[in-house]
């Protein structure tokens, strides 16, 4: 395993022989913050003098205004070089629309690598169709396992991490993961977290913001959810919701509901202290997060957005792919018993907050990290060619 220190300084840099192109690909609304780090990282570089273009690939996996827009204006990401237009479908249908597209840009485009983040259907699909085009794949976010295949995430990680060609990790338990799946280690870089990243660059921003008419910092708590697992069927979302409606008794809830989720809401008992709202852009998300009593959520980056906050976080999942963020961090796997849930919430809401440790390279540098070991990959390939 190879372990990334600093970004280097431009005094360093290492000119390519030929312009390396990156194809740098997001599809839903979590992969927006990690790669606006990497494609700042990419343009630095550019303006150090380095021979490297970057292009942005939307697969258009999430398309509405507040799922996809909202985070290019608030995140102040270019408009994306190549848009696929894949929408929403069963795995397999918007997994094949991808592919297909993705396919024929990679032939129009030809880049020499290709760089996925995350584990949404739109990371796996790049990935396949990439490495099968012959091209190099880099995967950021590689080895996070939640030894659950109940989830879609962890098959599109595991599918991903066996194909990519530079696994870069977030957590020690990612390193440990991929060595144990034999993955060689050279293929793996410790690079930190380009979400962290990117909350860091706009945390100033988004305190900035006012909070909503009627709350104080400390005084309301936020939930988000969204995993199938808990959502889909009425029964164990008004399992859920019969924990939130009692802890709702004690503080106001705001709840920023992705358009999965609230297709449901009607068929369940929602308290009124509940407040369901329409999903936010970036900013006011995190201006929202950052000043909360607690967080309640079946997210996987939100777990690691609330550690680096210091916000108590109530993951309502049997697993975490994360597990730093309970090791060192402010995350509690509470699970999705109601009565578990509502005890762990009220002992949260009475106990004073407690400031925990911040992991290992989660220092903004991941994206700059990434982009410096990559060229320099290219460039050793370049000079044995
Ligand atoms: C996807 C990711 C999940 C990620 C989540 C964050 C996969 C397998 N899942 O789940 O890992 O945590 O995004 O949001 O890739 N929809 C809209 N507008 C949009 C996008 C979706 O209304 O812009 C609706 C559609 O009705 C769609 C449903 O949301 O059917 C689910 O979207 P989909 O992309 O299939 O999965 P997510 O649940 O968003």
């Amino acid at each position: 395993m190879q372990t990334l220190t600093s970004p280097r300084t431009p005094g360093d840099r290492c000119l390519l022989g030929k312009a390396l192109k990156v194809l740098v690909v997001a599809g839903a609304r979590p992969n927006f913050m990690k790669v606006a780090s990497l494609l700042a990282a990419f343009e630095a570089r550019k303006a150090q003098g380095e021979d490297v273009e970057a292009f942005l690939v939307h697969t258009g996996q999430h398309y509405d205004a507040r799922m996809s827009d909202n985070f290019f204006r608030d995140l102040g990401l270019p408009e994306p070089d190549i848009y696929l237009g894949a929408g929403s479908g069963s795995h397999a249908e918007q997994t094949a629309r991808v592919m297909v597209a993705f396919e024929k840009a990679c032939i129009e485009c030809s880049p020499d690598l290709v760089v996925v983040v995350g584990d949404v259907n739109s990371t796996m699909a790049c990935a396949i169709s990439a490495k099968k085009l012959g091209i190099r794949v880099a995967h950021v976010e590689a080895g996070l396992r939640s030894r659950d295949m109940a989830m879609p995430e962890e098959i599109n990680r595991l599918c991903t991490d066996v194909i990519s060609d530079y696994l870069f990790t977030t957590e020690p338990s990612a390193n440990r993961n991929l060595v144990a799946e034999g993955i060689q280690p050279e293929r793996i870089f410790f690079s930190g977290n380009t979400m962290i990243d990117t909350l860091r660059k706009h945390l100033g921003r988004a305190l900035d913001l006012p909070l909503p008419k009627g709350y104080e910092t400390g005084g309301y708590a936020v939930l988000t959810l969204h995993r199938p697992s808990n959502v889909d069927a009425a029964e164990p979302l008004s399992r859920v919701f019969s924990a939130l409606n009692a802890i709702a008794e004690r503080i106001p809830i705001v709840f920023p509901a992705h358009p999965r989720t609230a297709g449901k809401l009607s068929a369940i008992q929602v308290h009124p202290n509940i407040h369901v709202i329409e999903p936010l852009g970036y900013l006011a998300f995190v201006s929202l997060m950052a000043r909360c009593r607690m967080v309640l959520t079946d997210s996987g980056g939100i777990q690691e957005e609330t550690t680096v906050l210091g916000v108590p976080c109530l993951t309502m999942r049997l697993t975490t792919e994360r597990p730093i963020t309970c090791e060192v961090g402010t995350n509690l796997l509470v699970g999705t018993d109601p009565e578990d849930i509502r005890r762990t919430a009220l002992s949260i809401l009475d106990s004073p907050p407690v400031r925990r440790a911040i992991p290992e390279k989660w220092d903004g540098h991941a994206g700059e990290r990434i982009a410096d070991a990559l060229i320099a990959q290219f460039q050793a390939r370049e000079r044995v060619e």
